[in-house]
């Protein structure tokens, strides 16, 4: 049995996102697969993430100088705590899907936010003699991602950020990104709309099944 998180950046409604459809579909296709497993949805616009502001950095180095947690201030033990909360969450889960649509070559701040949470020290990867070591080894990863334009290949492909940034974050943290599933062109020729859509459904049904 596993644990489970979906993980969207997304202000947009399920109808009018091209990423969040697939991803439903993967969802569907795996809760059917994995009826067992806990799975829980995170939408990172609605999540509250805390941003690593003034207060957030002053308190981990309070702390890393050895005064207590309950020496820090209001504001700093309450956004240490939001943010070990959602790297908790994270910790304790198996599999992650990751849901965005590309803004501007690479994911929404919000999750980049929500990343954030994800990468601590000695908690999801730890420094050793022969560098940085991702402590989540044997998690695995699905990435979803819309784009106006084309990336995976043509022109365009070094203007991609998005993908590149999730698959380099999971492979830091130990985390194997298992697939990647591109929804991409679908504003550059509307008569392709629909066949680009079926094919990534396609794909995400195939993956879901085993993942
Ligand atoms: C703020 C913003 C920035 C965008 N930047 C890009 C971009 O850099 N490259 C691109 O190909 N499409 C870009 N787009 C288009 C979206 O990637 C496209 O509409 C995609 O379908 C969004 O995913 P969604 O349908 O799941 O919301 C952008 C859209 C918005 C709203």
């Amino acid at each position: 049995m596993s644990t489970v998180l979906y993980i969207t950046s997304n202000p947009k409604s399920e109808k009018d996102s091209y990423s969040l459809k697939v991803g439903r579909e993967f969802l569907n296709v795996y809760k059917v697969k994995n009826p067992g497993d806990s799975l829980f949805e995170i939408d990172t616009f609605k999540a509250g993430i805390p941003i690593i502001d003034k207060d957030v950095l002053k308190g981990w180095n309070r702390l890393i100088s050895g005064t207590s947690f309950a020496m820090l201030t209001m504001e700093e033990q309450q956004k240490i705590k939001r943010i070990e909360k959602f790297t908790e969450q994270f910790i304790a889960a198996d599999k992650y899907i990751f849901v965005t649509p590309m803004w501007n070559f690479t994911v929404p701040s919000m999750m980049k936010s929500y990343i954030d949470t994800m990468c601590i020290v000695n908690k999801t990867f730890k420094y050793t003699e022969n560098g940085p070591e991702g402590l989540l080894i044997g998690k695995k990863a699905v990435h979803i991602q819309a784009s106006g334009g084309v990336y995976s290949q043509g022109p365009a492909k070094d203007f991609e950020m998005g993908n590149k940034y999730i698959k380099n974050i999971c492979r830091f943290l130990g985390i194997n990104l298992a697939q990647s599933i591109f929804i991409e062109g679908i504003q550059a020729d509307p008569n392709k709309t629909d066949e680009i859509l079926n094919a990534a459904i396609v794909l995400a049904v195939k993956t879901a099944e085993v993942f």
